[in-house]
């Protein structure tokens, strides 16, 4: 299959195989891809939960208004944010590129703190939308990987983060749940799996100057 045709292969699996488990070489290029992916700043505040434990995600499915891809799929994978993003977060990204590429203080000291102001002046609210974002762009990327690798998913906002949050005890790691993505394999008789894709014409949706 073409990129393109694994695109349209891909679909939100409404119904998974309960039987089938994705295999731990999968699971690791998602882990991989997770952390892979491309961040504002490079800093990766994010984190991903991943639940096998089925008696656990029978617990989500009431939080996620009775959607039961969460506990039929192999794994559910939760991305979430952190509660609070600080200069820590900034000194340890630093730490880490001073280690990988023994860049010299002098070059890094004013990129480190230009991070930390805009990190440190930024508000809450507007800290934690920006931290949201960061999820959908993981989510994105964990999408077209499962479609290249030929995994079944299904991007979930559908769902109450608080309520999710309790379930997990999410608060203890200073994290908050922003979106779910049930991964693993496709139900036979997902009827789904045969609707045609409804999306608009290239020429409705880019524009070329
Ligand atoms: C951010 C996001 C959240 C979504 N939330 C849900 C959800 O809670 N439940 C669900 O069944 N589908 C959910 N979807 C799936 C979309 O409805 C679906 O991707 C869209 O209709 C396009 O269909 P396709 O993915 O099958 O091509 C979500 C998709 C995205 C990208």
């Amino acid at each position: 299959m073409s990129i393109i045709e694994k695109l349209q292969w891909r679909y939100a699996t409404k119904k998974f195989d309960t039987t089938k488990r994705l295999p731990e070489t999968k699971l690791l290029t998602l882990k991989e891809a997770f952390n892979l992916t491309a961040l504002s700043y490079g800093l990766q505040t994010l984190k991903l939960v991943i639940i096998e434990d089925k008696t656990i995600r029978e617990n989500l499915v009431k939080v996620a208004y009775g959607q039961r891809q969460v506990v039929d799929a192999s794994h559910l994978l939760v991305l979430c944010i952190q509660n609070n993003i600080d200069e820590m977060d900034v000194n340890k990204h630093f730490e880490t590129i001073k280690a990988i590429r023994d860049t010299p203080d002098a070059i890094l000291e004013p990129f480190k703190a230009q991070m930390k102001s805009t990190i440190e002046n930024m508000p809450v609210d507007k800290k934690s939308i920006w931290a949201s974002k960061q999820a959908y762009i993981a989510l994105g990327n964990l999408m077209t990987v499962c479609a290249v690798e030929e995994i079944d998913s299904c991007p979930m906002e559908g769902f109450m983060p608080n309520e999710l949050d309790k379930v997990l005890d999410l608060e203890k790691h200073g994290l908050s749940s922003v979106l779910m993505l049930p991964v693993g394999y496709r139900a036979e008789d997902d009827m789904f799996a045969d609707f045609k894709k409804v999306r608009k014409q290239l020429s409705e949706t880019i524009i070329e100057l």
